[in-house]
């Protein structure tokens, strides 16, 4: 019997601090710094974020999203013997957040490791765990996007800092009979550093080159509506699906307007693609499973219905998971 990787519950979670675009429009006025609601929605379709408070890392909003999805998943922490945690924003240098994590579950003892692949982070994450479910390596895992952003933004970079937020969100994924996970496609171009990055390093006891996010938008977001197109055929060709066969298309949130034109090459209507930018911003690893798991918990996503994730960031990477719920 064919082994596979299903689903069996996911969750989210942002930190309690939403700033609409009017309040980060009125903070950085006070810095001096001019940008508007309209601007920030019409280029960008984002309409507020979250923030985290000061001592909140990736790991504590990583654990309640893992424990909302444990919950839907009718598991126990224990239970769990993998732990990926796809962020850009770890706790500290080391250990990885996912060991950090691993320990507030009271989850200790199975594998835990981060992944570092930017806003591509969750489909990465999610396609290491099927391979090590497939395997026999792992039976229940998490795969969990957490980041806190906002400790990033340069707040004088009005062309950066509205449109990133702080979440997690996560999936349990166990070994199954019955897929699951029907294919994925990976990919990065490292030629592509420089368009999207936090070049900042600890050295000898200090930070060197700058720590904040340095973005070529208009780079990025060329280089995503052509990979993101590229990577969902890709993927479908791999299961042996079609356009047709995708029942909601959950994208990177970074933009509406790279999800509307992808949706358009794929022939599929925005009611077929779940939206959450406009409440959660660009929350880079987060913001698939966030998506995800706002979807299920409103009803929309049915069990049985075929989506098809995608992401797309720094490094340049990108990639595609399809599955079935
Ligand atoms: O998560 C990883 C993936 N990241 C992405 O997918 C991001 C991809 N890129 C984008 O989403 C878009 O390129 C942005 C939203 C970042 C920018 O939108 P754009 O339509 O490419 O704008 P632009 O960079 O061409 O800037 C247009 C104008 C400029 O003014 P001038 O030169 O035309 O006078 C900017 O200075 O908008 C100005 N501008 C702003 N104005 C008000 C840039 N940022 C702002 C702002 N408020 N916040």
């Amino acid at each position: 019997m064919r082994r596979y990787s299903r689903v069996t519950g996911t969750g989210s979670y942002v930190p309690p601090r939403r700033l609409t675009n009017a309040d980060l429009v009125a903070e950085l006025a006070v810095k001096g710094v001019e940008t508007s609601d309209d601007w920030i929605v019409e280029r960008t379709g984002i309409r507020a974020r979250y923030f985290v408070a000061d001592g909140i890392y990736s790991s504590d909003l990583g654990l309640v999203a893992c424990k909302n999805a444990l919950q839907a998943a009718g598991l126990q922490a224990t239970d769990i013997d993998l732990i990926i945690v796809a962020t850009s924003t770890p706790d500290m240098v080391f250990p990885s957040t996912a060991c950090i994590l691993q320990n507030k579950l009271g989850a200790n003892g199975g594998a835990a490791f981060d992944v570092q692949a930017v806003c591509s982070g969750f489909v990465y994450a999610l396609t290491v765990a099927d391979a090590m479910i497939r395997t026999g390596a792992a039976n229940k895992a998490l795969v969990v996007g957490a980041e806190v952003f906002s400790r990033l933004l340069d707040f004088t970079d009005r062309t950066t800092c509205v449109l990133f937020g702080d979440g997690a969100g996560a999936v349990v994924l166990e070994a199954s009979d019955t897929p699951g996970i029907l294919a994925s496609d990976l990919h990065a171009d490292g030629k592509y550093v420089g368009i999207l990055c936090v070049p900042g390093h600890v050295s000898n006891g200090h930070v060197l080159g700058d720590p904040l996010l340095k973005m070529d938008g208009q780079a990025v977001f060329k280089l995503a509506v052509g990979v993101l197109e590229e990577a969902a055929r890709a993927t479908l060709a791999k299961a042996g699906k079609a356009e047709a066969d995708i029942d909601w298309l959950i994208p990177h949130q970074a933009n509406i307007r790279i999800m509307q034109s992808t949706a358009k090459k794929l022939k599929l209507p925005m009611d077929k693609v779940v939206v959450t930018v406009d409440q959660h911003g660009n929350t880079s690893a987060a913001s698939i499973p966030l998506a995800l798991d706002s979807a299920v918990r409103a009803g929309r996503i049915q069990p049985g219905q075929n989506l098809m994730l995608e992401g797309v960031g720094g490094g340049f990477t990108w990639g595609a998971v399809f599955l079935t719920m």
